[in-house]
């Protein structure tokens, strides 16, 4: 597992060390364009641990360089691969009409709702981010669907675990850090580890063109993942570098939730044609067997090890095809 670490603009850096087409995932958290280096003056915590040195872009910018960034990742980013994009609301029409003159396509936009001090007396309390879920077309992406609930677990409630993490208003809260040096709005390890796991494997290379506290790079390297990443602002950089040379890779993998139960193993595999003949041949078996197309299907899943969606997909399929060749 390796890192490659710049203190360095991240538009020209990723033009100098990233070639086309190699990064498998990008998280990113740009600047706020908000004056980010004057957000002591909102939040209610103590600034004395909040390490200084943040490189803000002036709003007039902000424009001109989401578009120069986010054509540096369009090109960097593998065929397939992902990138997440955290923002705020005040410029996100900025980094959607960027995201929009690329090729990249949008999968989810992500609100991520955490508790944080924002003090409001006159309106109502602002406690969401925004996270933009695109990628790159050309091939297919990763995304680990049971890499964290399986997908018969359920709650006390009997709600699927599995749908609720993959509904897209997540509830992540801010790690609170008394007494240690941090970045402003570092975000948390939870809500990294869910991104990197869901859109990644091991062994593949994670990016973040804007480090801050470096806990992008962190959560991927102890995941065990490959890492690459920019920081400007040299205080922040030197000591997110400091952190990183005591950081092990893998020393996240024993902390992580693992899935419970039976898995779809055959998930993501095209369907042979004599794989299709006996999805119909078995639905008509059990079907006249269950009497419910819901029980028929559910026994499906188990045995062609595939989800839900795939199996019903399929047998739709198939009968619209038979009623049509019926009909001539
Ligand atoms: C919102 S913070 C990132 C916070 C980070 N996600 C974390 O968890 O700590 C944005 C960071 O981008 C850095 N930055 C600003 N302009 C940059 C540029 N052109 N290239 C690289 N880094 C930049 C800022 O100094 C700041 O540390």
């Amino acid at each position: 597992m390796k890192y490659n670490i710049f203190n360095e603009d991240c538009i020209e850096g990723s033009k100098k060390h990233i070639k086309d087409n190699s990064i498998d995932l990008i998280i990113t958290d740009p600047p706020y364009g908000i004056n980010g280096d004057e957000l002591h003056k909102h939040y209610a915590r103590k600034e004395d641990y909040v390490m200084q040195g943040y490189v803000e872009i002036p709003l007039e910018e902000y424009g001109s360089f989401s578009h120069q960034w986010i054509k540096q990742a369009e090109r960097i980013l593998k065929p397939g691969g992902s990138i997440y994009i955290v923002s705020g609301y005040t410029n996100l029409y900025h980094i959607l009409d960027a995201l929009r003159t690329t090729s990249l396509k949008e999968l989810n936009h992500i609100i991520w709702k955490y508790n944080f001090g924002v003090h409001t007396k006159k309106k109502f309390v602002s406690s969401h981010y925004h996270i933009l879920y695109w990628v790159k077309p050309g091939k297919k992406h990763t995304f680990n669907t049971y890499i964290r609930y399986g997908p018969k677990e359920k709650n006390k409630q009997g709600r699927s675990l599995n749908y609720s993490d993959r509904e897209d208003v997540w509830i992540i809260n801010r790690e609170y850090k008394p007494g240690k040096r941090k970045n402003k709005n570092e975000l948390p390890y939870q809500l990294l580890k869910k991104m990197i796991r869901y859109s990644s494997n091991e062994n593949d290379t994670v990016c973040d063109l804007f480090l801050g506290g470096f806990s992008t790079a962190i959560v991927s390297f102890g995941l065990n993942r490959n890492v690459i990443g920019f920081e400007k602002g040299t205080e922040i950089y030197s000591h997110g570098m400091k952190m990183m040379k005591s950081t092990k890779p893998g020393f996240l993998i024993d902390t992580i939730r693992k899935p419970k139960g039976s898995f779809p193993h055959n998930q993501g595999k095209p369907w042979t044609p004599e794989e299709k003949e006996r999805l119909f041949m078995k639905y008509q078996m059990y079907y006249n067997k269950y009497g419910t197309k819901k029980d028929t299907i559910n026994r499906l899943c188990e045995e062609f090890g595939r989800g839900r969606f795939s199996i019903k997909n399929q047998i739709d399929a198939i009968q619209k095809k038979n009623e049509l060749s019926s009909k001539h």
